[in-house]
């Protein structure tokens, strides 16, 4: 069997130790040199519950967690059951034997004793490293990089948690090798090219902490919430050490307040939420715009409205982060594909949020909060970083002077002869507040004229329209996604057109301002234009109906889970 790409699945309930293990695998992978991409979805409650950890791994680029999985390990009966309609001939499962399953035809079984082997170990929560001692077993997964990583991650717990715990991975894997293996399925090797010392393994939430620091973030205010606390559990460890200040503020209206603050004082500032965190700040950015304050707030989203699917995926806040405001007032929202683009697009945000003066909201997603990947190891020589534009001291100071770009130059509290007042009362060009008719009008024009240069001036989007002889080609379907859609989408093209399908994708990074000419020139090359997207109301198709001349056709679920690429081949299908 080709084996460039493998996708072990781990479940049982939360409180078994199914995201360690999914993580000690990552983790061996990355160590091997192998592309990592993983996913994993769990209850809200700290235990009990189904809990899924997805490993997908490779010598290639990986975009999305992949279809299904090829090799599935159920630590109990509930978690093989929820699994069983996905066991198609050749997967192979490795299972606890205090159940025994109906195994459907074709299926690869080991049964493993897992809760007999850490019950004789005396740690009953060990019963996972006997599972992993016999994936690596069974599957190559190399046990040396295995046993260091659970050492490391156990340490604290005591080295009598750490012993039990060798000691049921040993014997996991000895049970593994009494059985016989059947099956064709292992470890893929890493290209020779690929060392690992050019890639990192990062969550979506340590890479954005990441890209903060490497764009000179001075202040993050963290109030925490599900899934973006770990952005604030990253930058809590590392922005002190770059010199930089994290305050826990005591709610998110706290945060964003002493966001915008830290940015009148002259330092970059961001703060990060999810839904009802974006609710409550809403206020305080619409201040942000008014006062054009630069603040960045990244929102993981998940599934919503009000406390939702706390830990589930969804792409539903677009609607909150475009339009979410009282008033006149507009932002810059941007979304990230990937890990990849958590570092970098960070960087964007606190780069654009300086340059235009306003507030930027960064949206991610829990699949990619949650998700590890590996990425190449960014440069930060190689990482463009902007400054505000700051008053030269020449001439009398205007906070909000009308210049040829709209942007009126900042000056940092305590500059001599720039005294000024950031105020949300509406104001004239030296703050001072003033609500003639005349001021209210060309103060809200020039607020959103100097964003009308951005569509252009940033150009994240991509266009995957195949490459020698098809490019000039019509499509028959065209496929606009955003965020982690996206990898889900090329995956689905590179399938479709392998079958002959002629199919093309739009990726859009700037969510807002749209980038209207863009999205209708690709239009006029499909015949159709699909938009798929993980909410109920197909929240982009709506805003491309709304801001350009097309129609296209929406494709928009909300199950807690991503797209795979076989639904939108499966779409696609339908369309033409
Ligand atoms: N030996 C010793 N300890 C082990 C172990 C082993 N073999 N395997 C796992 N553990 C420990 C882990 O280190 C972790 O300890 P910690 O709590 O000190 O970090 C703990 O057991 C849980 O294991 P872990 O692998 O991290 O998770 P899990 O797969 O058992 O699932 C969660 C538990 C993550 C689902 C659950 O705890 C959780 O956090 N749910 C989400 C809560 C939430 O965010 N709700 C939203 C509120 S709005």
């Amino acid at each position: 069997m080709a084996n460039n790409n493998l996708i072990i699945r781990i479940a049982g309930d939360g409180g078994e130790g199914i995201i360690s293990t999914g993580d000690f695998i990552a983790a061996a992978c990355a160590r091997s040199g192998l592309e990592v991409y993983t996913f994993k979805t769990f209850p809200a409650e700290v235990r009990g519950g189904y809990a899924m950890y997805q490993v997908r791994t490779g010598n290639a680029a990986l975009h999305n967690p992949g279809n299904t999985f090829d090799i599935f390990c159920a630590l109990n009966s509930e978690a093989f059951e929820i699994n069983r309609d996905r066991l198609t001939p050749g997967t192979a499962v490795v299972y606890d034997d205090t159940f025994s399953p109906e195994i459907p035809e074709g299926v690869h079984a080991y049964p493993i004793p897992m809760t007999v082997t850490s019950k004789q170990l005396g740690l009953k929560k060990a019963k996972n490293m006997a599972a992993l001692g016999a994936l690596s077993h069974l599957f190559d997964i190399p046990a040396k990089a295995l046993k260091k990583v659970l050492a490391d991650t156990f340490a604290s717990k005591g080295e009598d948690v750490v012993q039990a715990n060798l000691a049921a991975f040993e014997k996991g894997a000895e049970q593994a090798e009494d059985l016989r293996k059947t099956d064709t399925w292992k470890l893929p090797k890493a290209s020779k090219s690929k060392k690992a010392k050019d890639v990192i393994m990062l969550s979506g939430n340590q890479a954005i902490g990441l890209g903060a620091l490497i764009a000179g973030l001075d202040f993050y205010s963290a109030y925490p919430i599900t899934p973006a606390s770990e952005i604030a559990k990253y930058l809590a460890v590392n922005l002190p050490k770059m010199g930089g200040t994290l305050i826990q503020a005591e709610d998110e209206i706290a945060s964003i307040s002493q966001v915008v603050g830290a940015s009148f004082a002259g330092k970059k500032a961001m703060t990060a939420t999810s839904g009802p965190g974006l609710s409550l700040m809403s206020e305080m950015l619409g201040f942000a715009f008014m006062s054009e304050a630069p603040v960045v707030v990244v929102n993981v989203q998940r599934g919503g409205p009000s406390t939702g699917l706390p830990t589930k995926h969804e792409q539903s806040d677009l609607f909150a982060a475009v339009y979410g405001s009282h008033g006149d007032a507009a932002r810059i929202v941007l979304s990230v594909e990937n890990v990849a683009d958590c570092v970098s697009m960070t960087v964007d945000a606190l780069n654009l949020a300086e340059t235009y003066a306003c507030p930027v909201i960064l949206l991610s997603e829990s699949s990619l909060a949650f998700s590890s990947q590996t990425i190449p190891t960014p440069d930060p020589d190689h990482i463009k970083v902007v400054e505000r534009k700051r008053w030269d001291g020449e001439g009398e100071y205007h906070r909000y002077a009308m210049t040829e770009d709209f942007i009126s130059p900042m000056a940092d509290p305590g500059t001599p002869c720039a005294l000024h007042i950031a105020t949300g009362l509406e104001h004239n060009a030296d703050g001072t507040p003033n609500y003639a008719a005349a001021t209210h009008e060309a103060m809200t024009a020039k607020r959103f004229d100097k964003l009308k240069a951005l569509p252009d001036a940033y150009m994240p989007v991509e266009i995957d329209a195949a490459r020698g002889a098809e490019k000039d080609e019509k499509a028959d379907v065209g496929i606009i996604a955003w965020g982690s859609s996206i990898g889900v989408v090329r995956e689905a093209i590179t399938a479709l057109r392998a079958d002959g399908i002629k199919v093309k994708g739009f990726y859009p990074k700037l969510i807002w301002p749209m980038q209207v000419a863009q999205f209708e020139a690709f239009a006029k090359t499909c015949r159709t234009v699909l938009v798929v997207e993980i909410n109920h109301q197909g929240q982009l198709a709506h805003l491309i109906r709304a801001a350009s001349t097309l129609n296209p056709v929406s494709h928009a679920v909300c199950g807690g889970l991503p797209f795979t690429p076989a639904q939108i081949g499966a779409k696609v299908r339908e369309l033409l």
